[in-house]
């Protein structure tokens, strides 16, 4: 038995985690196909090769044409990337890993070129003046065009179709994609959302449309298999702005959620430096392991010492990699047997092909060394 917080095993709702080390999702940019489908060849062989994360979150999967916003990332809306899919869950289950699909959509962070020269879909016209990943490259974002009701009713419906669509697919779970300035985040900030709907002007009604989803989504699967991804105190980053109400949005929603049996509430600290920003929180898992019941996952610039601390501190249950786990598939045996990380490749997150993807080495002994 190892000694190291990260190496012990976890209990996640009914799952038996053999690790605390849990993959981060990453948009990889391998979906390099009609149909924007995963491959046998790339992402299920991706995916295998760290299977021995506690978990892996799977790479952003756009639920919806409506909710694409960069080249080549697989959707989770359409038969084809549902047997696409079912390669990558198979793979990874055979290689005695478990793996939640992270569902998205990224509103007014896509671009009119993926939408046949239409303009994207958020809560309100305002342009998160950012950059779109187009297939011609980057481009300026525009104002998008703010969401009737019905928009927001089909949105929700096209999470309840993905989530049931993930099960089919062979999922463990899913994760829904709450953060990182894309379309709940733009709800939830009062500088995106200029509704004065049922779905903009108070905290609760800015919250609301997260909730609609997640109240849509454990009809279809358990409710124990469903994660949340926030990132309270994101600022200047994909378009977002935090103001007075941002954190006491985030209090609400967080405090919220424990009227839910989730799988997981899984944070983010800062992903820029907010301590100049007197209405930013810089310590996201403290504030808010003592407001969350459930399990905590943490994410963000961690490594193995800062890992086996945190949790060691009460501070979070598990702790998410991202970027070390591109370069370094057997994270969790570096870990167990103290092997020395391989730096990352920057040029390669989203080249498309193997180079930078499957051809990491594994430098560990791969059996018997975790719980
Ligand atoms: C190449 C790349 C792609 C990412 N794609 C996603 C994504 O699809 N969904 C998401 O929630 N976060 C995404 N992130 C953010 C990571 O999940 C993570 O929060 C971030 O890398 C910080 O963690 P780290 O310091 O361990 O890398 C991405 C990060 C990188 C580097």
């Amino acid at each position: 038995m190892s000694t190291q917080a990260l190496l012990k095993t976890y209990k996640l709702g009914d799952l038996e985690l053999k690790n605390r080390v849990i993959m981060a999702p990453m948009t990889r940019g391998r979906a390099d196909n009609e149909e924007k489908k995963p491959t046998r060849e790339l992402h299920a062989e991706y995916y295998k090769q760290r299977a021995s994360a506690g978990l892996i979150i799977s790479e952003g999967s756009q639920i919806s044409e409506d909710a694409v916003g960069y080249i080549n990332t697989p959707g989770i809306h359409s038969k084809p990337q549902i047997e696409g899919w079912k390669e990558v869950t198979s793979a990874v289950h055979d290689a005695d890993g478990k793996i939640f699909i992270q569902l998205w959509h990224v509103g007014r962070m896509s671009h009119p070129d993926f939408h046949g020269g239409e303009l994207p879909l958020a809560p309100s016209p305002v342009n998160p003046n950012a950059k779109s990943f187009t297939p011609e490259g980057f481009k300026d974002t525009v104002a998008p065009r703010e969401m009737t009701i019905d928009d927001i009713k089909q949105t929700i419906a096209d999470f309840k179709q993905a989530a049931k669509n993930a099960m089919e697919a062979g999922f463990d779970g899913v994760e829904i994609h709450s953060s990182n300035g894309y379309l709940f985040h733009q709800f939830f900030n009062a500088t995106s959302n200029h509704r004065n709907d049922e779905y903009g002007g108070s905290i609760e009604n800015r919250a609301k449309i997260l909730f609609e989803v997640l109240d849509a989504v454990k009809e279809v699967m358990p409710e124990n298999r469903i994660g949340i991804r926030l990132n309270p105190s994101m600022h200047g980053l994909f378009g977002m702005t935090m103001d007075e109400e941002t954190i006491p949005t985030f209090d609400y929603i967080i405090e919220k959620l424990n009227e839910y049996d989730l799988s997981y509430l899984h944070l983010s600290e800062p992903f820029s430096d907010v301590s100049e920003i007197s209405f930013a929180e810089t310590h996201i898992a403290k504030r808010y392991r003592p407001v969350y019941n459930g399990t905590l996952m943490i994410n963000s610039n961690f490594d193995q010492e800062k890992g086996n601390k945190v949790i060691e501190d009460g501070d979070a249950d598990l702790v998410a990699f991202g970027k070390p786990f591109i370069s370094n598939p057997d994270l969790a045996e570096r870990f167990a047997q103290d092997v020395e990380l391989d730096p990352w490749d920057e040029d390669t997150f989203y080249s498309g092909g193997e180079k930078g993807y499957t051809d990491y080495k594994v430098k560990t002994e791969r059996e018997g060394v975790l719980n």
